[in-house]
């Protein structure tokens, strides 16, 4: 068995993470800089790899103080339900602890409230979210 590797900021390539995100929201391959966004305005971001294959990834963005956020938790579907989403979720809560935070936030579609409450501990909060 292949070891997977969990990597707080660690290095990837934006066709990997582009792959990964049409693959996982089942759209085109788009040409998303991702590099230059998670690194200009994360916190950090935590990739999970197999046998060098990015296999997961979670942003972790923030605001400069006390507050992280979960976005785009994905992991390919060939590696579902083997615990790399609750993983890559421990890993972000951690680094965002030791880096000062205080909450983590995160919004779902209901669907995933085993996902984020049950496996990853997330409480839940009443919430507002709006489309611009
Ligand atoms: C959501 C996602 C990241 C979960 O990753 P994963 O590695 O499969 O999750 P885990 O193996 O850690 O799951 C732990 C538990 O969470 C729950 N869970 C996981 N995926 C779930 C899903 N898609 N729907 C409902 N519950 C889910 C299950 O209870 C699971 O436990 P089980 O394996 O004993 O059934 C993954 O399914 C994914 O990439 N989905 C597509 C992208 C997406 O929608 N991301 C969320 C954006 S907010």
């Amino acid at each position: 068995v292949a070891t997977q590797r969990f990597e707080w900021r660690g290095d990837f390539h934006n066709r990997e993470l582009n792959a990964l995100h049409a693959e996982s929201f089942t759209h085109p391959i788009l040409e998303i800089d991702w590099r230059g966004q998670v690194s200009a305005h994360s916190l950090g971001w935590v990739t999970a790899r197999e046998a060098g294959e990015l296999i997961g990834f979670v942003n972790v963005p923030w605001d400069g103080g006390i507050h992280a956020f979960i976005l785009d938790t994905i992991v390919r579907a060939g590696r579902a339900k083997q615990g790399i989403g609750t993983r890559l979720v421990a890993v972000a809560a951690a680094e965002a602890h030791a880096a000062g935070c205080q909450w983590l936030h995160v919004d779902f579609d209901d669907e995933l409230r085993p996902f984020y409450l049950d496996a990853c501990g997330f409480k839940l909060t009443t919430a507002g979210l709006m489309a611009l």
